[in-house]
């Protein structure tokens, strides 16, 4: 499970982030070793703790998420790709602090996309779950052609123009889409699960 999002650095105390919290892969993770799964959390800047008997990897940037994914798939059944991973890096880290006084004109590259790569050297045996934060129109279109063009089993649709179950809500409710069609499930409560304050 891949959870939160990943940072782009700019200078060594700068750097270029997203809202995702963690917690739905942290409830995910629950949610799996509850159900008697081996599990390892890839966390990118998730200040929640993980679930008791979760094996966790902290991660900084979409670089070092993606090395640490690549490494963990020869052995996973199942990945459930929950992080944001950044789209962009800057296309030069600066090695000191930019001072305000100069100025600051950014260059950015795409990243990698790694639901992308793992899905496409995934075996029969494995199974490549993908998440698509939507922002309102046809969600449901978008969504599906996301799913078959990164050729991900199943893509989880969140509508995150919704602010109850958008971004750091407590609440969500999702679609699953796969290539049979579409399950709906409602609004329910983020549950990270008993494991998590079993820990405290
Ligand atoms: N993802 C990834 N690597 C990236 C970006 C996203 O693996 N560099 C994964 C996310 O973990 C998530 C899914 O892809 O499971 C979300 O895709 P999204 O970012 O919505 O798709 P994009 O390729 O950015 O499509 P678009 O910008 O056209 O919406």
């Amino acid at each position: 499970v891949t959870a939160g999002g990943t940072r782009a650095p700019i200078d060594p105390v700068r750097f270029i982030g997203n809202r995702s919290s963690g917690r739905m892969g942290i409830a995910l993770a629950a949610a799996a070793a509850r159900r008697g799964a081996e599990v390892t959390l890839i966390a990118a800047n998730v200040s929640l703790p993980e679930p008791a008997g979760v094996r966790r990897v902290d991660v900084e940037t979409a670089a070092q998420l993606a090395a640490a994914a690549e490494a963990e798939f020869p052995e996973t059944d199942v990945l459930l790709m929950a992080a944001a991973p950044a789209d962009f890096r800057a296309a030069a880290v600066n090695d000191g602090k930019l001072a305000r006084r100069d100025g600051l004109e950014l260059r950015l590259e795409p990243t990698e996309d790694i639901l992308a790569s793992l899905a496409a050297v995934k075996t029969g045996s494995q199974t490549v779950v993908g998440f698509a934060a939507e922002h309102g129109g046809d969600a449901i279109g978008r969504a599906r052609s996301k799913r078959s063009r990164k050729s991900a089993d199943m893509i989880v649709l969140n509508d995150v123009s919704d602010p109850a179950i958008g971004f750091e809500s407590a609440d969500n409710a999702v679609t699953l889409i796969d290539s049979e069609g579409e399950i709906e499930v409602p609004i329910a409560a983020v549950a990270l699960g008993a494991t998590v304050i079993e820990k405290h």
